[in-house]
């Protein structure tokens, strides 16, 4: 099979990030690049190559699989075009924004004629890779789980929710799917949130209780400073706890005799740390081998109804039930 060739939409910070991964996947190749910033996309090219596009429809016609690495709210329109184009599309986080674009996306990427995956990397980082593993094992009762964010200033769009869709779309929309991939489907949620530092809800405490009785706090700010470690996953299980720190450590503490194992990933690289490495290698394995990728669609779907019930939980002071 020829290489898979990719076309990046949005030449940013994660643009970049995949793009460098990208060029080094055996099997796939960085043939063509676009973004409304010209110069952004002409300095990727000079780091990783790939012809510099002057507009989407051009790109459509040099690439196999598209890589969706716009700000929040262009997505849906951007995926919707690619998968139109009968292209393989791997679209950034979020899915969408709002329970009825992400429908909408659901439906068309469900007809589409490629892979459709979701930048959900935090399921591909080693740390979350041991905790699913270790759970595998054993039976876990409740968690405790914190995504922290130091500020929303930079880029400067992650303040403005008319790009976002708000806050719970930046960061901590990657902590609502990694409690699905960890623990299953949600069957109901109580929140509470409040606004501090910016024109928009931006301190949050949830509790989510899961169709097979587990249930877990949860709390999200986002001027918190970066206090390590902003992002924070604490199980409980029968006389053990298995606690994440970051995608840095994972430490499980087994028994009442305070007998503790620690697992480090910090001497990993950062991109193979996060699991982006992994993400892409597992984009292109789905295209040339014609599977489901680890991150579906629905997944994308599921994380955004999530958002939008916490914000939902918020506004009308209710429980919520999900389907
Ligand atoms: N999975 C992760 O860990 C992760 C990390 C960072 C960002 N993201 C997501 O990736 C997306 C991009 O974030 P970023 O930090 O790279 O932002 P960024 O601002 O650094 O880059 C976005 C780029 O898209 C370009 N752009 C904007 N609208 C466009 C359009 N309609 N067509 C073509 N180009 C367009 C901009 O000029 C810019 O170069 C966001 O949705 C963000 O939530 C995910």
């Amino acid at each position: 099979m020829d290489n898979v060739k990719i076309g990046i939409i949005g030449t940013g910070y994660i643009g970049n990030v995949h793009g460098r991964i990208f060029s080094g996947i055996k099997g796939a190749e960085i043939a063509a690049l676009f973004d409304i910033v010209p110069e952004r996309a002409e300095r990727t090219s000079r780091t990783i190559g790939g012809k510099v596009c002057g507009s989407r429809e051009e790109l459509f016609d040099h690439c196999d699989a598209v890589l969706v690495c716009t700000p929040n709210k262009t997505h849906i329109e951007i995926a919707t075009d690619a998968v139109d184009h009968e292209k393989h599309v791997f679209c950034e986080k979020p899915f969408a924004i709002g329970t009825q674009d992400a429908k909408k996306l659901l439906e068309t990427a469900e007809k589409g004629t490629g892979v459709f995956q979701v930048g959900h990397n935090r399921r591909f980082a080693p740390a979350y890779a041991k905790l699913r593993s270790l759970l595998q094992e054993d039976e876990a009762h409740s968690a405790h789980v914190k995504m922290n964010r130091g500020e929303l200033k930079n880029p400067a769009w992650t303040g403005d929710v008319g790009v976002t869709g708000g806050f719970l779309y930046e960061t901590t929309i990657h902590l609502f799917d990694m409690i699905r991939y960890q623990f299953g489907e949600i069957d109901e949620l109580v929140a509470y949130g409040s606004q501090h530092e910016y024109p928009e809800l931006d301190e949050f405490s949830i509790i989510f209780k899961f169709k097979n009785g587990f249930h877990c706090t949860f709390a999200s700010s986002s001027d918190a400073s970066w206090h390590f470690p902003f992002e924070r996953i604490e199980v409980f299980c029968h006389h053990r706890t298995i606690m994440t720190q970051e995608m840095e450590q994972l430490i499980d503490s087994r028994g009442m005799d305070a007998d503790f194992e620690t697992h480090s990933y910090a001497m990993t690289e950062k991109e193979e740390r996060w699991g982006y490495v992994q993400e892409d290698q597992g984009f292109i394995d789905a295209i040339r081998e014609g599977k489901e990728p680890r991150v579906t669609a629905l997944d994308g779907f599921r994380s955004v109804e999530l958002v939008e019930s916490v914000y939902n939980a918020i506004k009308t002071g209710r429980r919520i039930r999900l389907g």
